[in-house]
Formats: C-alpha cells, sequence, structure tokens
C-alpha cells in the first residue's frame, strides 16, 4: 500500500510536535464551520443546502446509525489491502469523486484542483456536467489517473452524443448518467437568496466547450425578447456572466451576445423530465464505456437497470438536494443489492463522511463509495491541498476502521460484521 493511514496519522502527529495544526480540519462538521468562513452566502448555500426541509440530507446520515460494527479481534491485520476492482481497473481504495458543479464559487483553482488531488492518490474523480472547467483540461492534469464524466440528459441528443464522444476521447473510463435531476429539486436556501450560479454562466463550461452547443448558439434565440429587470445588480450579473465565457476580449464577447445566448440555450435545455427508459438505448449506441445510472434508490428501478442492460447503479438522493424526504441511500441499499446480487457493481452516494460509512455500506454490498461535499469544503480551505488532505484521510479512517474490525481487506468485508442498532 502506498499511502497507509500509519503514514498520515506519524505525518500529522510530528507535525503537531513541531506546532503545526492541521490546516484542513479532521473533523468534519469542523471542516464544514471552516469552509463556510472562506465561502460567499451563495457558495455555501448552493453547496451545503438539500431540498425543502433538508430532512433526507439528516436521513442519510441517521441511516447509519441504525448499524453497528462488531469488531473482530486477533486477525492479524499487518498487511492490509484496501484496493478494490471496478471495471477492470484497480483502485487503491473504495472511494470516488461525485460530480458537484460549479466549483468555480469555491475556488478558483476549481475542478482543476480536484482533478489533481484525485490524481494524486489515483482516486476516480467523476467530471461533473456542470463544472467550471472543460472535462478536457481536467483530463490533461491527470495523467493515466482514473475519471469518468456524469451526464445530465439535455433536451438535445446530439449534445448529448457530443458530451459522450468527448468524455471517450479524454479518458473517461465510465459514463454516469444522473437520472434524478430531470427538474432542478425545490433548493430552500438557493431560492431564499434567489441565487442560481448557472444565469451568471457559471458552471457551464462543458457546455461553451462544445462544437455541438456553440453550433446551437447559432439558431435563433427564443428567450431574446424577454423584459428584464435591469439593476445594478443584473448589469453584475452580465458582467459576470460575459466574464465567464470563453475568451479574454470582453467587448467583442459582449457584442457578440453569445454569453447571453449561452446562459439562455443552457437552462432550457440542460435537462430533459420527458427522459425515459428508452433514451438509454440511444446512450448505449453511442459508447461503448460502461454506464452508470445515479440516483435510483427504488429496488424496481436497480431491476429495470438490470433489464436495460446498464453496466453499474449509483444509489444517491443527490445529497439530499432533489426530493426531500427521499429515502436515506444506506436504507436503499440492501433491497438494491437483493436484486442485482453483484452482477453489476452498486455503489452508494449520500451522506458518506467517514471511514465507519463506508465499511457499512461495503458491508451491506456496495462495491465502492462516492465522497461529496466534503472534498468541496477541503477545496474551499486550501484548494488542491485542501483536497488531498481530505481524501487521505477518508483512505486513512477507512484503512484504520477495516484493520481495526478485524478485516485485511474489503473482501473481508461482509454483512456478519454489522449488526442493526
Ligand atoms: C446540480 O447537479 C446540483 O445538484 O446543483
Amino acid at each position: 500500500m502506498k499511502f497507509t493511514a500509519p503514514d498520515w496519522q506519524k505525518e500529522i502527529y510530528l507535525s503537531g510536535f513541531a506546532g503545526i495544526l492541521p490546516r484542513v480540519n479532521i473533523d468534519l462538521a469542523n471542516l464544514e464551520a471552516s469552509a463556510k468562513r472562506h465561502m460567499s452566502r451563495n457558495a455555501y448555500a448552493y453547496i451545503a443546502g438539500g431540498a425543502g426541509c433538508e430532512d433526507t440530507i439528516k436521513s442519510n446520515r441517521n441511516a447509519f446509525t441504525k448499524y453497528s460494527i462488531v469488531p473482530r479481534m486477533l486477525c492479524n491485520v499487518g498487511e492490509r489491502d484496501t484496493s478494490v476492482e471496478l471495471f477492470g481497473e484497480k483502485l487503491p481504495s473504495p472511494f470516488l469523486l461525485s460530480p458537484v458543479g460549479v466549483l468555480e464559487m469555491v475556488h478558483r483553482d476549481a475542478d482543476i484542483a480536484v482533478a489533481r488531488a484525485a490524481a494524486q492518490l489515483g482516486i476516480p474523480y467523476i467530471f461533473s456536467n456542470q463544472a467550471s472547467c472543460p472535462m478536457e483540461a481536467c483530463a490533461a492534469v491527470m495523467r493515466n489517473s482514473p475519471r469518468w464524466f456524469q451526464l445530465y440528459w439535455s433536451k438535445s441528443n446530439e449534445l448529448v452524443a457530443s458530451f459522450v464522444q468527448r468524455a471517450e476521447r479524454c479518458g473517461c473510463k465510465a459514463i454516469v448518467v444522473t437520472v434524478d435531476t430531470t427538474l432542478l429539486g425545490w433548493r430552500t436556501r438557493d431560492l431564499e437568496l434567489a441565487y442560481l450560479p448557472f444565469l451568471e454562466g457559471k458552471g457551464i463550461a462543458q457546455y461553451t466547450s462544445d462544437p455541438v452547443f456553440q453550433k446551437m448558439l447559432d439558431e435563433p434565440d427564443e428567450g431574446a425578447d424577454v423584459k428584464r429587470k435591469i439593476t445594478l445588480r443584473s448589469i453584475a450579473g452580465l458582467v459576470k456572466m460575459v466574464n465567464n465565457y470563453p475568451g479574454n476580449n470582453f467587448l467583442r464577447k459582449l457584442r457578440s451576445g453569445r454569453p447571453i445566448k449561452a446562459v439562455r440555450k443552457f437552462t432550457a435545455t440542460y435537462s430533459n423530465p420527458c427522459t425515459t427508459w428508452n433514451d438509454l438505448t440511444f446512450l448505449r449506441q453511442q459508447t461503448k464505456l460502461p454506464i452508470l445510472l445515479k440516483g435510483i434508490l427504488h429496488a424496481d428501478d436497480a431491476r429495470k437497470a438490470l433489464d436495460y442492460g446498464m453496466d453499474g447503479i449509483i444509489i444517491s438522493n443527490h445529497g439530499g438536494r432533489q426530493v426531500d424526504g427521499a429515502v436515506a441511500t444506506l436504507d436503499a441499499l440492501p433491497k438494491i443489492y437483493d436484486i442485482t446480487r453483484g452482477t453489476i457493481p452498486v455503489l452508494l452516494d449520500s451522506g458518506i463522511r467517514g471511514g465507519a460509512d463506508a465499511f457499512k455500506a461495503l458491508a451491506l454490498g456496495a462495491k465502492a463509495v462516492c465522497i461529496g461535499r466534503p472534498y468541496v469544503y477541503g477545496l474551499a480551505l486550501a484548494g488542491e491541498q485542501g483536497v488531498y488532505t481530505v481524501l487521505r484521510n477518508f483512505m486513512a479512517d477507512f484503512e484504520l476502521t477495516m484493520a481495526l474490525s478485524g478485516c485485511k481487506n474489503i473482501q473481508e468485508i461482509t454483512a456478519d460484521r454489522l449488526q442493526r442498532t
């Protein structure tokens, strides 16, 4: 093992001996509080917020407390192996990075910083459809390190195909279709601030860098005659919109009208509530890469995913951002695993906050888990180094939980290691 937990612990304690405390908090509640101080009000609301009363955010966490680990002793865990295999690729740990959009709100290096940190550790980064940097730029800093691409099903199949082709070309090893966001959930905090970053041209870099999307901007602009209130804030928003559009010449960009058109086109097409299972056939024709569905919560949908030849499932409720009151992901896992029974990998997303959570998910049948908000808080605090630190903390915490529970490797993490609380 390259990045062992004892090495990481030693580094932290020896730094402490020299009077240097961790810059990125170890405790995740403290991490969020510190990150909040580094983020604008709008950015924090967008990242931390969920749908409605945010009950599902809480349920995601509560679900983990319904299970206790029952550690076994004297198992010789001197040699530990936390690696997992996914789609023929050996990964150093059971962690992946969930796609999170609009990271430019959090840190100027945004997705690039995350890509660099993930690559240092060999942890797969699922590029966001709503990224602040084009996928090609992230891939360029990752060398051979694993990356996947998250896809929102837009109203244009041609654009869907183009995103998928670009993902293939830049070395993504799987396509993750997010199926739970055919419409944006009722995001209380964002609505209260009346703030949506996309309207400032943020988080649409995959679109503005896309040849099909650029062609769509040549079409007549349907929303152009909608009258808007002109205020100081809307002028500031327009300036941001133009600045966020690719290219350096502000005036030329402004005169072209394309930055405004891009935002309009994006809001009109980014997702398609009419999407059905049959659309997956189109996607299958576009790529030979494994396709995973992210956002599956119901056992019957897991069965359908199998029927439609999907290669994997990510159990997710979008971090509680879509349907408030939706079932917690860990509560959904046993029923879904019962359907798939290891025929395709099932990953778990939403609510993972430490090594013990990953252990419990794996014991219940998950092949790997996805981390979301915690790495974004690391990014807010310390850019690439912040993301790296958060990931190392997760890896070390998991390795120690696994070993101290009596497991030398992932295969030994089985359901009999858990007890209902
Ligand atoms: C988009 O994916 C979001 O959750 O805001």
